[in-house]
């Protein structure tokens, strides 16, 4: 059956194309680079934060609501009796043309209703505190219009998790000022807080509004606010209840006119001894700066020019040109942006995740930030030294800490034990990008407390310690809270629906739960950290680590392999999970990605049998599911793995996340056909093409799970964005397929590619050098014949590095 289309790519401005404002979920995109952010729906609904979603949430948002996405930046247009906006929502008035252009931390919404077209420019200006909204008016027909603008943000009370709950308090607190054209939210700036925020635009305005109630009428809604429908501002002064801002401008347009107006939302922070110009009245000198820079079209276009200029580097440090426009697509552009939205806000604020639930995650930023490293090395390496500042002095770590505070998060506290191999993982990914060795001496903290430094080598010796001084009965890894997969709670006995599977821990006293997953983790991450420890001259650490990996190989060799593929774990009484044994779950993936990956018995046949076991048994037309067959009722031994209806999530779910685990081992194994089917399966260019409304999320990025081939609607997506997936596609791809892998020494070159592929070209910058790398395939699914250098013929797979411009031809 022909798919409905919601929209389509435009590579050439870097943007998706949405036509049809009503998507079968809200599509979106993220504003803001560093701390100032905004999460923006095709119908401008979402919300705006400094720094932490949950902190500092500074307009407010209403999750899983009815109608869905409700709330955000809106625009009324009233054009004599037809009120209308831009983006459709909230009023929905049907629309003459609709349009919505996702792009490099921009969104631009266009409508048009009667000869009136309305565009709305959305950005977070590069360095600055401040969403800009510029809307651009124009008069498309041949009568004079008058039209009657209202803005419209709702403010959040700061801290958005007791702002939906605390409502005794909250409904006395809010506060504002309204001084010209600016509306400033001030709510307990009186006492503890140094911050407030404000809603600009660049034109007297004709009447304003602060109070939610007054401006939509307490029985009315964002779709019929009283105010507006009756055409006149009130002027209201919000003391408690709601505060909102909501700009009134009469606006006169001759037929060809056209009229840029640019609002501003902002956020500033004052001294203490600074905060105040009179009593209670705020010290404004900062937003009036901040103000000053973006008040008029040049200055915000020059601000836009800049962002886009900043994107055009960032991209361009790894380009490719294959005759593939699908893979181009989403290596060169969506797949690095999304690895770059990932990075900047781990698991906290999308459309499924609502911002106050999790910070960031150890293990999730680690590989995170694998994916966005070349892209500002010097932000990764911050990243790496505030992830191993919430470690402890064993090894082991906060599973999440706050933006913040930069400190680890007690709720969820400790125990998961893959977390330190990830420490060792995104470190070596930094070293070799960057060749900046200078990180392994900086000293780092244990969980944050000052005198306790060492350095981050030494934390990475701790971490592979941990491991190993945390061996069960098979000296397999024990597995603690729950390896990578969250749910496989092994030590968790509950029968209490109110207990977090999570952080109850009730049996771990004499457990012989282990597993295979960080078996095969500490196998690859382990391998490299003894190639780095020789790197470094330490030949006994090296030593002594790699009679540890070996010692791994071997008891996986012995006790993890179950006939046809890896098992996955032993259960609290030391039975075997992901066997042909079992009823159920036969066969995860976790284990066969990261055993394959470290080619553990390879020589005996091992990889290949795991990988076509994955073929066989996890694989579906939408991509492989994480275990197979889906477990059918609850097992208490095994906790919330087995909570989730057949199909979803970690029951069967296909967690693209560790496809690409599989997708690399096939590469590494050479199996260059199975590895790009694979991965064409779960490349959202390839799902945009066929599955828009099955698919449901948005098609330009990946998300965390499609609903499994057991699953009531298989080939659904869910939880888009903010997931693992994106650093491990961009890994897979930019290293294992198209074979471009950064190195202590240089660049390694190893495509894995399908024998259809033909001659393609990879721009690499890297360090102080820029590449241009053409890869002659030949027919060939792996194996490099010949590497030719500037002219030169070299000797093995790394070309050496060295600044300027070079030029590489590559015969496979
Ligand atoms: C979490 C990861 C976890 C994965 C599998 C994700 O939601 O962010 O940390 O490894 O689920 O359970």
């Amino acid at each position: 059956m022909e798919q409905k289309r919601y929209g389509h790519f435009d590579d050439l401005h870097r943007e998706y194309v949405i036509t049809d404002p009503q998507t079968p979920w809200p599509w979106i995109n993220y504003l803001g680079n560093e701390d100032f952010f905004s999460l923006i729906s095709n119908t401008a609904g979402g919300y705006s934060f400094y720094k932490d979603a949950k902190f500092r949430r500074i307009t407010r948002y209403r999750y899983n609501n009815v109608p869905m996405d409700n709330g955000g930046r809106y625009f009324y247009l009233k054009d004599g009796d037809t009120v209308w906006n831009p983006g459709w929502k909230p009023c929905k008035t049907p629309l003459d043309f609709y349009e919505c252009r996702h792009g490099m931390s921009y969104t631009r919404i266009t409508g048009r209703k009667n000869g009136v077209e309305a565009s709305v420019l959305f950005f977070v200006p590069l360095k600055k505190w401040a969403e800009v909204q510029k809307l651009t008016l124009t008069n498309q027909s041949d009568e004079v219009k008058q039209l009657k603008l209202f803005s419209f943000e709702e403010w959040c009370l700061w801290n958005a998790a007791t702002d939906m709950e605390n409502f005794q308090r909250n409904f006395s607190t809010g506060e504002v000022e309204i001084e010209d054209s600016t509306i400033y939210h001030k709510t307990e700036y009186r006492e503890r807080r140094n911050h407030y925020a404000f809603y600009h635009v660049n034109t007297p305005i004709q009447g304003f509004d602060t109070d939610r109630e007054t401006f939509i009428g307490l029985y009315n809604e964002f779709a019929d606010p009283q105010v507006v429908m009756e055409g006149k501002p009130r002027n209201s002064h919000a003391h408690g209840w709601s505060p909102i801002a909501s700009h009134y401008i009469e606006i006169t347009l001759k037929p060809g006119e056209t009229k840029d107006l640019v609002f501003l939302l902002g956020y500033v922070e004052n001294e203490q001894d600074q905060k105040f110009a009179a009593p209670q009245v705020i010290n404004k000198e900062k937003a009036h700066a901040l103000i000053a820079e973006l008040d008029t079209t040049e200055k915000v276009d020059k601000a836009f020019a800049e962002l886009c200029d900043y994107w055009d580097k960032l991209l361009n440090i790894y380009q490719v040109k294959t005759a593939n426009d699908k893979l181009d697509r989403m290596v060169n552009i969506w797949n690095q942006y999304q690895c770059m939205v990932t990075f900047n806000f781990s698991r906290s604020a999308s459309f499924f995740e609502s911002g106050i639930g999790r910070g960031m995650g150890f293990r999730d930023s680690n590989q995170d930030l694998v994916g966005f490293v070349h892209q500002i090395p010097s932000r990764a390496r911050q990243r790496i030294i505030d992830i191993a500042s919430t470690q402890f002095p064993d090894g082991g770590c906060y599973h999440q800490y706050q933006p913040l505070t930069k400190r680890g998060n007690n709720d969820i506290g400790g125990g998961f034990n893959d977390d330190p191999c990830w420490l060792i993982f995104g470190t070596i990914a930094y070293i070799k990008e960057s060749g900046d060795f200078s990180i392994l001496d900086e000293m780092v903290p244990f969980d944050n407390q000052p005198g306790s430094e060492v350095t981050l080598f030494e934390h990475l010796k701790i971490s592979m310690d941990h491991v190993i001084k945390n061996l069960g009965p098979h000296m397999l890894p024990l597995i603690g809270r729950a390896d990578w997969n969250d749910c496989l709670n092994l030590n968790c006995f509950s029968w209490d629906p109110n207990e977090s599977f999570q952080t109850t821990e009730n049996v771990s006293e004499g457990t012989k739960a282990e597993s295979l997953m960080i078996a095969g983790l500490f196998v690859v991450t382990g391998k490299d950290y003894v190639a780095l420890c020789q790197k470094l001259g330490k030949t006994a650490e090296a030593e002594r680590m790699q009679q540890a990996v070996d010692a791994m190989i071997e008891a996986v060799k012995k006790h993890g392999w179950d006939g046809e593929w890896y098992l996955r774990a032993y259960d609290f009484y030391g039975r075997k999970i992901g066997s042909n044994e079992c009823e159920e779950g036969k066969i995860f993936i976790e284990s066969q990605g990261w055993c394959t990956m470290a080619e553990i018995g390879a020589d005996d046949g091992m990889v290949a049998k795991s990988l076509d076991s994955c073929k066989k048994y996890l694989e579906c037309e939408h991509g492989m599911v994480l275990n197979n067959p889906a477990f059918t009722k609850y097992i208490y031994e095994y906790g919330e793995i087995s909570s989730y209806p057949e199909g979803y999530k970690e029951n069967a779910g296909i967690f693209c996340h560790n496809n690409p685990w599989v997708i690399i081992g096939e590469c590494i194994a050479g199996r260059g056909n199975d590895a790009w089917s694979h991965y064409a399966k779960i490349l959202p260019s390839y799902v945009e093409e066929k599955y828009q409304t099955l698919h449901k999320v948005e098609p330009y990025v990946n998300c965390q799970m499609v609903a499994g081939k057991d699953a009531f609607r298989p080939g659904e997506g869910k939880n888009s964005w903010l997931t693992g997936t994106a650093a491990w596609m961009w890994y897979t791809v930019s290293e294992f397929i198209l074979g471009i892998k950064p190195d202590y020494d240089g660049i390694r070159i190893d495509p894995c590619l399908p024998e259809t592929a033909s001659d393609y070209t990879v721009s690499r910058k890297f360090r102080e050098a820029d590449y241009d790398i053409t890869i002659h395939p030949n027919g060939s699914q792996k194996g490099v014949k010949q590497i030719v250098l500037d002219g030169q013929a070299i000797d093995g797979t790394v070309i050496p590095y060295s600044k300027g411009h070079h030029v590489v031809e590559v015969t496979m």
